[in-house]
């Protein structure tokens, strides 16, 4: 047997394009298309392809993308007052502080002092609390396109077994909760976890978010699971460029689910997708409209 490929791809595609064609009932709406601010303090090339990749998207959306660069020598304060200046702004409706930040920046008090209506990438205390609540919230992106994939994939998730690898605060915890919203039956497992084969082997639903090159084997998964990898690993090759890889080793468990997300292609694409999303969501919630429809 060999796995579907589960095509994030075209997935984002498809949100990005609803996007567009939701933006100008917005502007008409509310007499102005939606922003999304991105910061990026620095210069860490990665960091940098990423914010270029959202502010182009937001443009190719029809929103409008504040774009501001800081220097890496930038101070916390001088950051902060930047965030409390974009959660005053009226045209903006995102703030997105990209991370990771320099070392005199703490990351947990920037993310605390975003406007939590505007916080598009869903980190602040308030939205991740009311996520875990089960009332509205702007949700994490990388998790939000994790649940998509799955659905398109699966459908109803009532019932389901899901093993997440990871608990962090970005994809592990609020993924977690989103598939516990759908009533799947959901476990968290991480570093301390014993005899993480056998806890992966129970699930239908596999999220590997670890950031570790290739570790889910394809003797720990169940036969017809649905895997997604959201890991984003960069492994050396002969040629010296190296190449990416997920936390699953792909080939051999392609040999035993029913569907698997590669890497890259399956969950990267979906996070500017859903980054794209949330802006517009936040737009429709502060500009005083239910929240748009299809998305
Ligand atoms: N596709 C995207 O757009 C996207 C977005 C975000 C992240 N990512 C990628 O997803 C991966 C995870 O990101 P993250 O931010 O969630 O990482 P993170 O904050 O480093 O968390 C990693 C998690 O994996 C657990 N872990 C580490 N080693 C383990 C092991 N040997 N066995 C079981 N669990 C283990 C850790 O457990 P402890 O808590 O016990 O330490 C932790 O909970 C990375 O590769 C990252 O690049 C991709």
């Amino acid at each position: 047997m060999t796995a579907k490929r589960i095509d994030g791809k075209a997935a984002a595609q498809e949100i990005r394009s609803a996007v567009a064609r939701l933006v100008p009932a917005f502007e008409t709406k509310a007499g102005r298309a939606p922003g999304l601010a991105t910061v990026l303090v620095g210069e860490d090339p990665a960091s940098a392809v990423y914010v270029r990749s959202k502010n182009r998207a937001t443009a190719e959306t029809g929103m409008i993308s504040f774009a501001h660069n800081l220097p890496d020598t930038t101070s916390e304060d001088e950051l902060l007052q930047l965030v409390v200046d974009l959660n005053t702004d009226e045209r903006v409706d995102g703030i997105l502080v990209q991370l990771p930040l320099p070392p005199q920046i703490d990351a947990a008090r920037v993310i605390a002092t975003i406007e939590p209506a505007k916080d598009v990438d869903g980190f602040h205390a308030m939205n991740a609390g009311r996520l875990a609540t089960g009332l509205d919230s702007l949700v994490p992106c990388t998790p939000l396109g994790c649940l998509f994939l799955l659905t398109q994939q699966l459908g109803d998730l009532t019932g389901l077994e899901a093993v997440i690898v990871g608990r962090s605060n970005i994809v592990g915890k609020p993924v977690a909760q989103l598939l516990l919203a759908k009533n799947a039956t959901v476990t968290i497992a991480h570093s301390r976890t014993r005899d993480l084969p056998s806890v992966v082997r129970r699930a239908d639903i596999v999220i590997a978010a670890v950031g570790r090159a290739e570790m889910i084997k394809g003797n720990w998964i169940k036969p017809g699971a649905t895997v997604i990898d959201v890991g984003i690993n960069r492994v050396a090759t002969e040629d010296g460029k190296g190449r990416l890889v997920g936390d699953v080793a792909f080939q051999e468990v392609s040999e035993v689910a029913d569907a698997i997300t590669p890497v890259p292609g399956g969950v990267g694409p979906m996070t500017i997708a859903m980054l794209m999303r949330n802006t517009l969501v936040a737009a429709h919630r502060r500009a005083g409209l239910p929240d748009p429809e299809g998305l």
